[in-house]
């Protein structure tokens, strides 16, 4: 049995879903832990092009079970719309989705309290996707929040979402949002939603408890990322789950003693999405060569993702949080024809070298990183399966990560579809996956 976690080493983006439905063949149940529709992974198979939010990358797999764990919170409308899309690409959706009967449903009206902070005068907006996702883990922490055990239960969810949802404009009006709300659509509309997904929905931590036990593999696919992560991001300027690998045991409610291994998806640059202090950000022509390149847009909001080099710094702290045993670098091949790449190996703040991760943004937004600059390579690694087709720059810059971070590369990606993969022989990730 080999339960593996596959979770983001920076601030998002990196790759999961690429990676996720990469390694799903040798995986039975594909687990979704944290976060909602605020997700945003992208797959290429052939000619088609797949987005998914709140469903597991594992349902592309025919045969494989995709679970939407305790951990999420779920917009029932957004949700069926991405059913309705995979069932149309001929997906076996019903047969293959299981949703836990403990994960939180996201109301309209999360999106209007959510109004409060993102755009009135005055405050900080932290660039949120604007989904209500932080209103809806409020309600989860504040306990006074509709599962989707309470969705589905006709009998209790109206009054429930009446009283949820008047607290919530009452304190949106307070701060000026003036929106309003349809109660009786609204309770149409989710009403119908649960009457679909009412096959779907288990006690999935029961479901994979019994899938361990017959010794089933489980792959989790992490969301977000660790800068994002609810405790250990730069906060405030993170989502309002736990990303790291943490969450997987209590957003799944598996055991962590299950866990055989976690690997973190890391892209050979890194790119930011929404506010927040960002040392390496290159915000000259580099790093919009970067993002022109390397297709640098939200696939959820379509706002540009900020650029910048590989920070070592953050990635030592992610490893250290997540304890990674192997790392993946994704969009080596966007590197390609840059004559220099810089490396951020260390923080100065105020000149002196900083040890660890600043705990506030406003000592991150003092850093000055300290870079090393490594020759690029004019060869194209597009689509490069072959560890040793490596251009020699590109082998020294992966070996520098290594040697730098402290983790190993035990696969590089070179492509957005699934082939475009080396995977390293030999290698604690090879040992993993296969
Ligand atoms: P996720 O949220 O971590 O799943 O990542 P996204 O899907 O939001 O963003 C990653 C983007 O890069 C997607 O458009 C992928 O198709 C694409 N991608 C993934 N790996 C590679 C790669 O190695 N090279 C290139 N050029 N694109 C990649
Ligand atoms: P995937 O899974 C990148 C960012 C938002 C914002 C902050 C809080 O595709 O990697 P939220 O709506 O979650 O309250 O926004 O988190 N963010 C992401 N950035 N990738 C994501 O998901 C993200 N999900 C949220 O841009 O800065
Ligand atoms: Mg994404």
């Amino acid at each position: 049995m080999s339960n593996l976690i596959v979770l983001g080493a920076q601030w998002g983006d990196e790759g999961k879903g690429k990676l996720v439905d990469l390694l799903s063949d040798r995986f039975d149940f594909i687990v979704r832990y944290q976060g909602g529709h605020n997700a945003g992974h992208t797959i290429i198979i052939g000619d088609r092009k797949f987005v998914l939010r709140l469903i597991p990358s594992g349902i592309l797999r025919p045969g494989k079970t995709a679970v939407i764990g305790n951990g999420l919170v779920i917009d029932p409308l957004a949700l069926l719309e991405e059913v309705e899309q995979l069932a149309a690409a001929g997906v076996d959706v019903m047969s293959q989705l299981r949703i836990s009967n403990r994960a939180q449903v996201l109301l309209p009206s999360h999106r209007i309290v959510e109004k409060i902070s993102e755009a009135a005068a005055g405050r900080v907006a932290i660039g949120t996707t604007s989904r209500g996702i932080g209103p809806c883990y409020e309600d989860k922490a504040g306990r006074r929040g509709i599962r989707i055990a309470d969705l589905i239960d006709p009998t209790y969810f109206p009054e429930a979402l009446k009283q949820v949802v008047n607290d919530q404009l009452t304190r949106a009006r307070a701060f000026g949002v003036e929106d309003t709300l349809d109660l009786d659509q609204v309770i149409a509309q989710y009403t119908a939603a649960a009457d679909r997904i009412r096959p779907l929905v288990c006690d999935t931590a029961m479901l994979l408890a019994d899938a361990m036990k017959a010794g089933k593999n489980l792959l989790f696919e992490g969301a977000q990322g660790t800068m994002l992560d609810l405790d250990h991001g730069t906060y405030p300027f993170v989502t309002s789950s736990s990303a790291s690998a943490g969450g997987a045991c209590t957003g799944a409610g598996v055991p962590p003693t299950k866990i055989s291994g976690i690997i973190g998806i890391s892209k050979a640059y890194i790119t930011r999405v929404g506010g927040g202090p960002f040392p390496t950000e290159d915000l000259g022509e580099a790093g919009t060569a970067i993002r022109t390149r390397g297709h640098e847009f939200g696939s959820v909001t379509g706002r540009p993702r900020r650029c910048g080099w590989f920070d070592v710094p953050l990635l030592r702290y992610t490893a250290a949080i997540n304890g990674f045993d192997s790392m993946v670098v994704t969009k080596l091949d966007v590197l390609d024809g840059l004559e220099e790449i810089k490396v951020c190996v260390a923080y100065k703040i105020d000149g002196v070298i900083y040890p660890d991760m600043p705990p506030t943004h406003r000592e991150l937004a003092l850093v000055e990183p300290v870079y090393e600059s490594l020759p690029g390579w004019s060869e194209s690694t597009v689509g490069i399966s072959d560890w040793d087709a490596r251009p020699q720059a590109a082998k020294n810059y992966l070996a520098f990560l290594e040697e730098k971070t402290g983790v190993e590369v035990g696969c590089v990606s070179t492509g957005p579809e699934r082939m475009q993969t080396i995977r390293k022989a030999g290698s604690r990730f090879e040992s993993l996956t296969s």
